[in-house]
């Protein structure tokens, strides 16, 4: 059994036979989660779906406490690799046969900047990841709109998509709901809400409207999915 656990914001722990991961850990400075960096320490991999502080998080101590690579877009990549981390390099559009499945970087609409004290960083084009674990695809969006992109998933048969529903800065609820058809998963979990004022939003009221087209798990801080 591949399992998924929410640790708040965009964060999730995924694992499954020869993967145990972290992906966009935004730990440190998140009040709505119970994990810390150390939590992980038996990670192989570190997914970073874009460069923005909230979803590199504590990529790089994680990554570095447990020997894990970090799996991310090439600049994101060249950034932390200077920080020490161990990478693998990938861009959107492409895919690789990792030991424990095949992954696809997914397009998304939104920015990659990098903030750093001496101003902010190319951070190449934003993405999500489509991960295969024990034969079932998990799609984590990242941070998006809603994309005609979308509708390419359709035939890819995913098991769980996790969607930002939190507005703003990516898809409302309202969008969340249009990409479930184009997507057809057949588990959907809302993520990327109430983290900041601005990305406030029901998950439940995104239950409710999606429901009929997939199955929704709204899962709380440190709930998991079995899979
Ligand atoms: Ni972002
Ligand atoms: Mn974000």
């Amino acid at each position: 059994m591949a399992k998924l656990t929410f640790l708040g914001h965009a964060a999730f722990a995924l694992s499954g036979d020869g993967l145990d991961s972290v992906i966009d850990p935004y730990l440190t400075g998140n009040d709505l989660t119970t994990f810390k960096p150390s939590d992980f320490g038996n990670v192989n991999y570190v997914f970073v779906t874009h460069g923005h502080a909230d979803h590199i998080g504590d990529a790089v101590e994680i990554a570095q406490n447990a020997g894990a690579t970090i799996v991310s877009n090439v600049e994101i990549c060249s950034y932390l690799s200077a920080l020490g981390a161990k990478c693998h390099f990938m861009q959107v559009g492409g895919s690789y046969r990792f030991p424990f499945g095949k992954v696809r970087m997914t397009p998304a609409w939104h920015g990659s900047g990098i903030r750093t004290d001496e101003g902010m960083i190319y951070g190449g084009m934003p993405a999500g990841f489509l991960i295969e674990i024990e034969g079932k695809k998990v799609y984590h969006a990242g941070d998006t709109g809603l994309t005609m992109e979308m509708n390419l998933l359709a035939d890819d048969g995913v098991d769980v998509a996790l969607l930002p529903i939190g507005g703003n800065f990516t898809m409302d609820i309202e969008d969340a709901v249009r990409a479930v058809p184009m997507i057809k998963p057949k588990v959907v979990v809302p993520m990327h809400y109430d983290t900041f004022d601005v990305i406030k939003a029901d998950p439940v009221d995104f239950a409710l409207r999606a429901a009929g087209m997939s199955e929704v798990n709204v899962l709380s801080v440190g709930e998991s999915l079995e899979f």
